[in-house]
């Protein structure tokens, strides 16, 4: 039987204008396009991982606006299901918003969590049943911190292997971080969370080290151009960047981390997951958006195929 996965995060709709540079503070710049659409690391995330063949459920909250509106729809469209959707009647749903420069692909993104930042213990308790029966509990901190740790706490007590993507940063309790199994930031959260200032493999190393002495079993960090590093606190591996034209890079550690879990969830071990977490973020940079810029399983498995064989 398929192993189960569930993320728990945050959904918010993506405001994205794009152009040719991004302003400097107190600078307007004209604008080429600009594109509502839906986000949030915690769906993006989701996304990535159903469109990757994971057997994937999304626990978020929505406000009951236009904008939960696009998120309802945008499920209903890919055929994912919606019972781990949750609707808050007093906030709104969450925004972001987010600037691409045409030349780079680079982005910088403001976001406002919104019903994201309201997840209460009803709430938690209300989907318990869920996150009780995954294999894998994927979460970010785009979400109330307590709401998170409450969410960890019942995953870990029943035997789920809890990945932690700690995007944005932000300190966390050893306590909980010593309850996640994989944690995979990119290089300043891992410094965030850390100290250590990550720009090589030395130093990927040495904040490894820190994350595995807080408990955590085992560490991915993202390095951008450099490729991925992995730990399972015996072996370790950096895995080179597929060299792609990048047209959008927002929502690349998104479409790392849905298609990571979701080759753990196809028996992967560690190093070979991250290899198709790097192709599935490869793809996804190549096509503007985040969640509707997710690979799909065939083009992903084609990438790994020419990329590593086998
Ligand atoms: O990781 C990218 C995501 O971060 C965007 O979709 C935006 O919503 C922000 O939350």
């Amino acid at each position: 039987m398929a192993k189960r996965i569930v993320v728990f995060g945050s959904y918010v709709t993506d405001l994205t204008g794009r152009a040719s540079r991004f302003p400097v503070p107190g600078e307007t710049v004209l604008g080429a396009s600009f594109r509502p659409g839906p986000g949030g690391k915690g769906s993006n995330q989701a996304v990535a991982a159903f469109r990757a063949g994971g057997d994937t459920a999304l626990v978020t909250k929505l406000g009951c606006d236009d904008f939960g509106r696009i998120a309802r729809d945008f499920y209903e469209a890919e055929g994912m299901a919606t019972d781990g959707l949750l609707e808050d009647e007093q906030h709104e749903t969450g925004a972001a918003l987010i600037m691409v420069n045409e030349q780079t692909g680079q982005n910088m993104i403001m976001v406002v969590i919104g019903a994201c930042g309201c997840v209460t213990e009803a709430d938690v308790e209300a989907r318990r049943a869920l996150i009780e029966q995954a294999d894998y509990l994927l979460v970010q901190m785009e979400i109330n911190l307590d709401a998170l740790a409450r969410v960890i706490r019942i995953a870990h007590e029943a035997g789920v292997c809890v990945v932690l993507n700690p995007a944005p940063a932000q300190p966390i309790a050893d306590d909980v971080l010593a309850m996640v199994d994989i944690v995979t930031p990119n290089e300043t959260e891992a410094a965030v969370l850390t100290g250590v200032q990550v720009t090589d493999l030395a130093s990927a190393h040495s904040a490894a080290q820190a994350f595995l002495a807080r408990g955590v079993r085992r560490v991915i960090i993202t390095l951008g151009s450099q490729g991925v590093y992995c730990t399972d606190g015996e072996r370790e591996e950096l895995i080179g960047r597929i060299p792609v034209k990048a047209v959008d890079t927002t929502g690349a550690g998104d479409a790392f981390n849905g298609g990571f879990v979701t080759a753990l969830s196809r028996g992967m071990d560690l190093f070979d997951a991250a290899r198709y977490g790097n192709c599935t973020g490869a793809l996804s940079v190549t096509r503007p958006g985040t969640a509707p810029a997710m690979p799909r399983r065939d083009e992903i498995d084609a990438l790994y195929q020419r990329t590593y064989g086998g």
